[in-house]
């Protein structure tokens, strides 16, 4: 392509292609070409900028992560200062609020949207004349600082306003992480002994701080937009049209909103939203309430510090107090000491909480939490309760500070903390607790999955000396079974009989089980991938692990390590002598039809009549379909069975396909014919 003008054609057109794609896939879950596809439209973007840098501009989709900023963290000041809002915690505070607003308004009607209050950070995204010029965190409302370069890399935030060329717009809306990937991001800190992020909204906030952007895009934010400050060039009237003009002009907008003709509709969509709000994959702490016509918000104005035609709810703490009874240390798998407040015990949201982890000893200084402290304890959603903080007018002078211990606990080996992690780890290569955590791992359901294998039966195995490797497990015989405590002949040959089945299991699942430290789900896909084998893996160098896009310096180094431990290679023959699977499966043929589930995702809840989860899943597999365990956005079909469980909710709030066994055999009956 040699004409500069053709060239500048193709890059438009190149452009808006891939934005439009990222929009289908980012913003609505709905994507229209397969990812190789994309993958090529952005090859070719990326080669013809760099054949004509000149060319390259800002609002590119190359440009979504790039160059380390220089403007990083220089102060913003906002065109439209960006208000908090009052908080209401009652329903009755509620009311008194609409009884303010119709006072005002006499005899006029009063209608409000009803929007779930995000849990994240606020910012503003500044267009200009459709282009995304600057982003910036809302801090003291008046000046916030900006993070341009890493609003960037969240897709969806469009680049371009779609359908609306020429507008210039401040947009407000609520940088969040999904819970899912929370968890991810936490537990790959666990791995590499970093600290824990204590929820979701303080790591969506750390991660928007990075200098880096590409950790940064990394760490898979997103963000809701929910409204605007200052606008020119097309007129609103309504907060619902806000929301759809944010929509129509490339935003995710939050599809849980209600327009309500009065206040005891919004009351109805708050309790509604209580019980439901855990089966979101983003924490929600309320519902924000705004008046629905702009016009009668500009009459209703401001105070000092929050409008006057909107309040936020928020859902009674998930929160309580209690005292710190102990500090209790547990060893873990890779021999991390983390330290556990054993608490008085108490009631939060429905459930009683006895125990919480305090992490590690950095987050016990911070916070200065002592054995015998009255303490602030919450639990929210899915995730373990957390002390939040310490209340030190309860104290009384008894309280004790913890230490962590120079021995571990378990074994009496050194305890060690490298330099520049949070955690300290015990050094012994014999802790039982580490023995025992690592073939609880290797047993797990997402490992080799070896059902009917649980803690206690472990401890025995390991008690009576017939366990110390996970190796050893495939050499256990009925004899040794019906010695343990409680095992009768029925279990030992279930037993067995799920040991036999979990020989068959795929290659990323055994290096996953293996535990290699900073190894888990992802790169044991794609170490599977590369070596396809494990023996391969295992004679794998340094420079062959490292020039793997995906495995880092850390990774390389500690795959190697583990496998240069003469006890390991050892257990790696045991493994192979007894015919566990070491080598990545021949792939399921793909079906030559085009069938309903290829390239689909699903998930299964409840109980089938006709054919067992696991050859449903098998099913699917072969069809071209993937399954999982919980329902996200990503999720294509829900399959509900018999009494089927919190999934079947979580798939009604995303709005996902859900199908009865009834609908989903047919399916399977037009793939057959
Ligand atoms: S509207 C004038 N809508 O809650 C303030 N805020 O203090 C307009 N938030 O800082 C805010 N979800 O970070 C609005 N749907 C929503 C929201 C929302 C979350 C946050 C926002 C704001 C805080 C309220």
């Amino acid at each position: 392509m040699g004409n500069k003008k053709q060239v500048e054609e193709r890059l438009t057109s190149l452009r808006k292609e891939i934005e439009y794609h990222n929009y289908r896939y980012y913003v609505l879950d709905d994507p229209v070409i397969t990812d190789i596809e994309f993958d090529k439209l952005m090859k070719e973007l990326v080669e013809l900028e760099s054949k004509y840098p000149e060319l390259v501009t800002g609002s590119s989709p190359t440009q979504r992560v790039g160059a380390l900023p220089d403007t990083a963290f220089t102060e913003v000041i906002h065109r439209t200062p960006m208000m908090s809002l009052s908080n209401t915690y009652s329903i009755q505070e509620l009311k008194s609020f609409d009884a303010r607003v119709r006072k005002a308004v006499p005899g006029e009607p009063v209608e409000y949207a009803a929007e779930l209050k995000i849990d994240g950070l606020a910012v503003s995204l500044t267009y200009e004349d459709g282009y995304f010029i600057r982003g910036a965190t809302r801090g003291d409302g008046t000046r916030g600082e900006d993070v341009t370069h890493n609003l960037k890399t969240i897709r969806s935030i469009p680049l371009r306003l779609i359908h609306n060329g020429q507008i210039t717009v401040d947009v407000r809306g609520e940088v969040f992480m999904p819970r899912r990937e929370f968890k991810s991001l936490n537990e790959e800190r666990r791995l590499g002994g970093e600290g824990l992020f204590a929820n979701p909204r303080n790591a969506a906030a750390g991660s928007l701080r990075q200098i880096d952007p590409k950790i940064t895009a990394a760490r898979q934010l997103d963000i809701f937009a929910y409204g605007i400050g200052d606008i020119s060039g097309i007129m609103l009237n309504t907060q619902m049209e806000v929301l759809d003009f944010l929509r129509e002009s490339g935003f995710r907008v939050n599809p849980n909103v209600k327009l309500c003709s009065g206040i005891n509709e919004v009351v109805d969509f708050i309790k509604d939203w209580d019980k439901k709000r855990d089966n979101l994959d983003y924490d929600i702490d309320g519902v924000v309430v705004k008046v629905n016509s702009l016009e009668l918000q500009r009459r209703l104005g401001t105070t000092t510090r929050s409008p006057r035609w909107s309040v936020a709810y928020k859902f009674p703490a998930k929160q309580g107090m209690t005292v710190i009874k102990d500090i209790v240390i547990q060893v873990g798998r890779t021999g991390t000491l983390t330290p556990v407040a054993i608490l008085e015990p108490v009631e939060l949201a429905g459930s009683v909480v006895s125990r919480a982890s305090l992490h590690n000893e950095d987050i016990i200084i911070s916070k200065d939490i002592r054995i015998g402290d009255t303490v602030i304890v919450e639990k929210g959603g899915d995730i373990i309760p957390d002390i939040i903080k310490v209340i030190p007018q309860q104290r009384t002078g008894n309280e004790r500070k913890f230490v962590m211990p120079l021995k571990c606990p378990e074994c009496g080996s050194d305890v060690v903390r490298a330099e520049g992690e949070v955690a300290s780890r015990c050094t012994g290569t014999d802790c039982p607790a580490q023995i025992r955590e690592g073939i609880i791992f290797f047993v797990s359901r997402n490992a080799m999955n070896i059902e009917g294998m649980g803690p206690r039966v472990i401890s025995q195995l390991i008690d009576s000396g017939l366990v110390r490797k996970p190796c050893d497990i495939y050499f256990l015989s009925f004899e040794d079974l019906i010695r343990l405590d409680r095992i009768g002949e029925k279990s030992a040959n279930n037993l067995l009989a799920a040991i036999e089945k979990s020989k068959t299991r795929p290659l990323h699942r055994l290096v996953k089980a293996l535990g290699i430290r900073h190894v888990g789900e992802r790169t044991a896909r794609d170490l599977a991938e590369h070596f396809g084998s494990l023996i391969k893996l295992s004679e794998a160098t340094y420079d062959q692990l490292i020039n793997i896009p995906e495995v880092g310096p850390k990774v390389a180094e500690s795959i190697v390590r583990f496998f240069s431990d003469s006890e390991n290679l050892e257990c790696l023959e045991k493994l192979q002598s007894a015919g566990v699977n070491m080598k990545e499966g021949i792939r399921p043929p793909l079906p030559e039809e085009p069938s309903p589930f290829l390239g689909k995702t699903i998930v299964f809840t409840g109980a089938l009549k006709r054919r067992t989860r696991k050859e449903a899943e098998d099913l699917i597999s072969r069809l071209g379909g993937k399954t999982s365990g919980s329902v996200s956005r990503n999720t294509d079909y829900v399959i509900a069975g018999e009494d089927p469980g919190s999934k079947y909710d979580k798939a009604k709030a995303f709005g996902t396909r859900i199908l009865t066994e009834e609908e989903f055999e047919m399916m399977l009956k037009e793939e057959k014919t």
